[in-house]
């Protein structure tokens, strides 16, 4: 794509979230809180509702279907495919009322090229193009490092993945420590911002991880999943974001080495 026309697309869409942001923050409506496949995945009328204005607003922009977490769904990913994840992070919207995120991105035949991922309360736009680089407010983010290991950074993951990789335990142990917010989108704009070193997490759908997988590698993070093979941001697994060096150790420590 033209650079020009993937910057036109990206102020479209940067202009789209930052009003959703201010749906997401001053609804006007009951939330009426619904559960989905367990009683802490759920969906609130907000989410129904900032989805639908993003969809109206793409759609009426640009005409390309659009793939929504709460209902839009598409045929196949062939040409341009928009991903919304209209607040990432419901519980903590209902709960916590911060670290949650608006995420949009558009991807050509399945590869994210624009992804902008909305810190809602604190006000921060995380914004990539493909070979464009990444923003946070406008402001470049610049590369991250790529020689540091990973006990000199923290670690963005959760209880289940603890459990579940019977190595991490002890590798988090080694790190700087471990944190979770709660926001697959904004965990990862925390890794490509060099702030976190690496994020793990074995079950994200395309809508949490598609613009921020972008941010990520645009800064120089590498993204796979957990077992090293390359991410496919329309299928649902897990993935492994981080410095390249904290990446290839983590990769090596929790699932190739030999004990
Ligand atoms: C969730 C968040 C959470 C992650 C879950 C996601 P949602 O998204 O990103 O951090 O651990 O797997 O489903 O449901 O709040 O959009
Ligand atoms: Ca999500
Ligand atoms: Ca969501």
């Amino acid at each position: 794509m033209e650079k020009d026309e993937l910057q036109k697309l990206l102020d479209c869409a940067v202009s789209t979230v930052k009003q959703a942001a201010e749906m997401a923050l001053d609804p006007g409506i009951e939330l009426n809180i619904e559960t989905k496949s367990n009683r802490n995945d759920l969906v609130t009328d907000v989410d129904k509702a900032v989805e639908q204005f993003i969809v109206d607003k793409m759609t009426a922009a640009t005409g390309y279907p659009v793939l929504g977490e709460e209902g839009h769904r598409v045929d196949s990913f062939e040409g341009r495919v928009w991903l919304i994840d209209p607040i990432d992070g419901t519980m903590n919207y209902i709960e916590t009322r911060r670290d949650y995120a608006i995420s949009l991105a558009l991807c050509e035949n399945g590869v994210p090229v624009l992804g902008v991922v909305q810190d809602v309360v604190a006000g921060k736009t995380y914004t990539a193009t493909l070979g464009g680089g990444a923003f946070c407010n406008g402001t470049p983010l610049g590369k991250v490092d790529s020689a540091i290991d990973y006990r000199q950074v923290v670690l963005i993951t959760d209880l289940k993945e603890i459990r579940a990789l019977p190595r991490l335990a002890k590798a988090l142990e080694e790190s700087r420590g471990h944190r979770r917010y709660g926001s697959a989108a904004l965990e990862m704009a925390e890794v490509a911002a060099g702030k976190a070193g690496g994020f793990i997490h074995l079950w994200v759908s395309p809508w949490d991880i598609a613009a921020a997988t972008l941010i990520c590698t645009e800064t120089g993070c590498t993204v796979s999943r957990l077992d090293g093979t390359n991410m496919d941001v329309r299928q649902k697994g897990s993935i492994l974001a981080a410095w390249p060096t904290v990446h290839s150790d983590l990769q090596y420590r929790l699932i190739q080495a030999p004990n």
